[in-house]
């Protein structure tokens, strides 16, 4: 199996159905409305919130979050995973009463125990919420900048991206930024060319999460190729979502071919019916790229990863 590296994945969107179901047994939760045969019930962007949260709220201990880090890491380790970055948000933890460092702890040991099992190298992404307001995401980028846990390296914001302007944030990217965090930041998702600009303007990131709506600003792609900013790309999520009717019209291949550093991504696997294997296959099968071309997405994956330099030339001499 040739080697795959993961930027972006939001914990708590990383629950398989079947660990969704054994911890709602664990705390007698109802899951009618949240989780059916066919997955987990959501029809639009802000109802995917909404049943995320409720799915985030069965994770209510260090050890729930130990055992779903190690969960999702040794499985993506099984598919053929190196390196796996996980956006977490301790907004999630403080509304089960968890608070931040025993949030940061639990998935640390999760991350250390499929390490153990299996090797792969995981990093932690704090991030803020978007709707939470400006007030909660400078909070969350205060406590990211007290460097809380060393596998925390990077700082990042998601949410409601409707909500608000990018400058509003721009004072919480500052303060992540003082403390030596990777940045990148959630746009040009659910907002246009607009948004993937002005996160370029007030953040200055190294990387992107989405950032394909960049797309409809020819001046703008080639922006984001003259400054090498990566693009953490989900294809699989961009169509459940509807951000992009089908693989065939999806901007990865344009991106990519215009010089933009493209990865590929999961986002929220089981939400969107979709797994970081899956990802790889149907940029192959669907998509038309070369293996040559998605050894090149890893490679360019590793190289953007916010991870100690030991560790980066370590995992890239093992590509
Ligand atoms: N939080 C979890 N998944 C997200 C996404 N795809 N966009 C913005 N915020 C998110
Ligand atoms: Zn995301």
């Amino acid at each position: 199996m040739r080697p795959k590296a993961e930027l972006h994945c939001h914990i708590e969107g990383a629950v398989a159905p079947e660990l969704a179901r054994a911890q709602a047994e664990k705390y007698g939760v109802d899951l009618t409305g949240v989780l059916d045969g066919e997955g987990y019930v959501w029809r639009d962007f802000t109802g995917f919130l909404a049943c995320y949260d409720r799915v985030a709220g069965l994770f209510r201990s260090e050890e729930d979050y130990a055992l779903l880090a190690e969960t999702y890491l040794t499985g993506l380790a099984e598919a053929g995973a190196i390196y796996s970055e996980i956006i977490v948000s301790p907004d999630h933890g403080a509304r089960v009463g968890l608070g931040p460092n025993a949030y940061l702890a639990g998935l640390a040991a999760g991350i250390g125990a499929a390490r153990d099992r299996t090797g792969i190298e995981g990093r932690m992404l704090v991030t803020g919420i978007r709707h939470l307001g400006a007030e909660a995401v400078v909070a969350a980028a205060r406590f990211a900048a007290t460097r809380p846990h060393p596998l925390v390296t990077g700082f990042n914001l998601a949410g409601e991206e409707r909500f608000g302007r990018v400058a509003d944030y721009a004072r919480a990217f500052d303060i992540a930024r003082d403390a030596g965090l990777g940045l990148t930041i959630h746009a040009g998702e659910l907002c246009g060319a607009a948004s993937v600009r002005d996160a370029l303007d007030h953040v200055r990131p190294a990387r992107i999460s989405h950032g394909v709506r960049a797309i409809e600003d020819a001046a703008l792609v080639e922006r984001l190729a003259d400054e090498g900013v990566v693009l953490e790309c989900c294809p699989g999520s961009n169509i459940a979502l509807g951000v992009f009717p089908s693989f065939a019209g999806h901007p990865l291949r344009a991106l990519h071919d215009r010089g933009v550093k493209v990865t590929l991504n999961s986002d929220d696997p089981p939400f969107f019916h979709t797994s970081l294997a899956r990802e790889y296959a149907v940029a192959a099968e669907e998509m038309g790229f070369s293996r040559g071309d998605i050894d090149g997405m890893t490679r360019t994956a590793i190289e953007a990863a916010f991870v100690e330099p030991s560790v980066k030339a370590r995992l890239l001499s093992s590509l």
